[in-house]
């Protein structure tokens, strides 16, 4: 083998040592400790931003900066039209009502609106000169890429399917992400559908996105450890993204009884749920989820925002069974480790799964 796994497309476009990322985790999870540990030990943070207003995402930005001088990723949320429906929002709080009473909580008054300013949010992202950006839900329009990428800003498209990588690349974005089914949180897809037949497994997600764009390709959905991240590489990405795989780390804020919920994740344990959101999303079995099954609910980011009080008291209170736990297929496989020792293990399993054992990792 005349070069090491390191030496990736990715790794040089992103001015990174290992072609390694902490996915964008919005909602909490990736706080500006998680993102500048993971940044310092040679990898790429990424803050997940969508939920955050501009000003805090300011604050994020400033606090990971203050953190590290390394490269770090902020990512966003690209907003689709949706329609509001007065009645099916009417229905829709009436409906999460007795959850919010037996969580002891008064009848909060409807949202004064669904989602933060995606062009706020953008603006902030570029007049703090963020090195990579990345996004998911869509693509940003052309004037705003255009911008980025002359501001020198790397960008990183989400991509579920080889049309929506084919869109991506279309569009000048640098770097793809795709994302495989097996994946925490909401799926990216723009284009293919939410459900089946849209659900492709990374295995056979990464050679097909490979052979459909010239663009170098990061693969995530379900990798815990070094041999996951040597099977995408084997497989034609040039970096791997864990989620999941960070969450228990202290520098986290994932919340106690999600970390919990994680602890005793089973294989068998994820469901993809509409049930907080609106959006297809794959987390944690729990009673929300099996009590909406099926129930037709208002579109992201409506639900997403009449459900929040619901998920922040659950929070407060410990009880996992009101909380989004968005968590991937391999929650089973995480590990409870400071995140730079846990991306020391990932760098040295990817060594011994791929045979390349160099001189630098010798005791
Ligand atoms: C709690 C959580 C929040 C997430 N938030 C975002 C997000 O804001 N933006 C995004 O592009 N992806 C988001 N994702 C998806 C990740 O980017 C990534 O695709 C996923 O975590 C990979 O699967 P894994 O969790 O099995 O590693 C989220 C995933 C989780 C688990």
């Amino acid at each position: 083998v005349s070069r090491r796994w390191t030496d990736s497309p990715v790794a040089t476009a992103l001015g990174i040592d290992l072609p390694l990322i902490g996915a964008p985790l919005a909602g909490g999870p990736t706080t500006p400790a998680l993102v500048a540990a993971v940044s310092e030990a040679g990898g790429l943070g990424v803050l997940g931003g969508g939920y955050s207003a501009p000003d805090r995402l300011r604050e994020e930005i400033r606090a990971v900066r203050e953190l590290t001088g390394r490269p770090f990723g902020v990512n966003l949320m690209v907003p689709q039209p949706y329609e509001v429906d007065p009645d099916a929002v009417a229905a829709a709080a009436e409906l999460f009502q007795p959850y919010a009473d037996e969580l002891g909580l008064s009848r909060s008054p409807r949202p004064d609106r669904y989602a933060e300013n995606f062009e706020d949010q953008l603006a902030v992202v570029l007049d703090e000169g963020v090195p990579v950006f990345g996004f998911t839900f869509g693509i940003p329009a052309e004037p705003a890429v255009r911008a980025l990428r002359d501001a020198g800003t790397v960008l990183m498209g989400t991509a579920t399917s080889v049309a929506e990588a084919r869109a991506l690349d279309a569009a000048g974005i640098d770097l793809v992400y795709a994302q495989g089914a097996e994946a925490g949180g909401h799926r990216g897809s723009f284009l293919a559908g939410d459900a089946e037949p849209g659900l492709v497994g990374l295995v056979a997600l990464i050679p097909q996105v490979c052979d459909a764009v010239d663009r170098p390709v990061i693969a995530s959905g379900g990798i815990m450890d070094g041999r996951g991240i040597a099977a995408a590489l084997m497989l034609g990405a040039s970096a791997a993204a864990l989620g999941t795989a960070f969450m228990r780390c202290p520098e986290a804020g994932t919340n106690p009884a999600y970390r919990a919920a994680l602890a005793a994740a089973e294989d068998t344990g994820t469901v993809l749920t509409r049930a907080f959101s609106g959006k297809p999303a794959r987390g944690l079995r729990n009673r929300m989820t099996e009590e909406l099954a099926g129930t037709e609910l208002p579109p992201f980011p409506v639900t997403n925002a009449l459900t929040r009080g619901l998920r922040g008291r659950a929070a407060e209170l410990g009880r996992s069974d009101y909380l989004s736990l968005w968590a991937g297929q391999g929650a089973p496989m995480g590990r409870e480790l400071p995140a730079a020792e846990l991306v020391r293990r990932l760098a040295a399993e990817t060594d011994a799964a791929l045979g390349e054992v160099g001189p630098r990792d010798q005791p």
